[in-house]
């Protein structure tokens, strides 16, 4: 069977996608980060009432042989549901992305982050603010654009789905006339392309992921301006 790259994330068999994840099992719990409370306990690292953050699967009750992939939750940090948040795998998700793979520029860069509203990019856009940074997301709808400015405060934003595809490079470009040091893409796409069409010189682009297209059923197309990233010499 050849493989199709741009098949649904975890709803395939394994041997159709290549991926970082395996796919759900059938007849398994779907399985997920999810936080559980101890009910009873052999192990002195945890008591009976702690919290826990794992990938154990969505379901009531669950077995831990050792402690392994099981961590302690200290609710002194943070509320309960930021563990699944911010301080999961989605906050991990974007810092990894952008500290380590976008290596970014305190005080310096300028950001671009598409499904700025989501989950990882929302922290994404807050990551970079917190560094000084200049930050730009798109998001599809009015009030998602509101938030991003009001509660997020990044500086600039757009609603990509009044704008069309088509535009998305020219209103980029009045979010950042200088360009693009670091683009973090969730998308793919047209938005993949636009950012292309804007960044500097030597600016970096991290592919966290391509939402657009993850419910194709044909082969989507490429960025069409690749080569620019030969030219501006660009890392992605
Ligand atoms: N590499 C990794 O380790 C890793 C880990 C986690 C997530 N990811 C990837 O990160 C991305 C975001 O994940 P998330 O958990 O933040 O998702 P999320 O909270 O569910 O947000 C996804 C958002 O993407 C936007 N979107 C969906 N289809 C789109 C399209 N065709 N064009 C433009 N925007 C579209 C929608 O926002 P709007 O309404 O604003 O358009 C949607 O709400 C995904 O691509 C995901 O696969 C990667």
């Amino acid at each position: 069977m050849s493989v199709d790259p741009y098949k649904r994330g975890r709803m395939r068999s394994p041997k159709e996608t290549k991926s970082y994840i395996d796919p759900f099992q059938l007849n398994k719990p779907l399985d997920g980060a999810c936080v559980g409370q101890v009910l009873q306990s052999k192990n002195n690292q945890f008591k009976v009432g702690d919290y826990v953050l794992g990938n154990f699967g969505w379901r009531e009750y669950w077995l831990s042989r050792d402690s392994k992939n099981v961590m302690k939750i200290n609710q002194k940090i943070a509320p309960l549901q930021s563990f699944l948040g911010a301080l999961g795998m989605p906050g991990l998700t974007s810092y990894v992305g952008l500290v380590s793979i976008g290596k970014l520029n305190e005080g310096k860069d300028t950001v671009f982050v598409s499904a700025a509203s989501g989950a990882v990019g929302s922290i994404a856009c807050q990551i970079a603010k917190i560094k000084g940074c200049q930050v730009v997301g798109s998001a599809g709808s009015e009030e998602k654009v509101e938030w991003l400015l009001d509660d997020v405060k990044v500086d600039h934003t757009f609603n990509h789905k009044t704008v069309g595809e088509n535009n998305l490079s020219s209103e980029l470009k009045k979010g950042c006339p200088k360009g693009i040091d670091l683009y973090f893409d969730n998308v793919g796409g047209k938005h993949l392309e636009a950012a292309i069409d804007n960044m500097k010189t030597f600016g970096r682009i991290v592919l966290c992921g391509m939402i657009y297209q993850y419910n194709t059923t044909t082969p989507p197309l490429g960025p069409s301006n690749l080569f620019l990233a030969v030219t501006s010499r660009i890392r992605l």
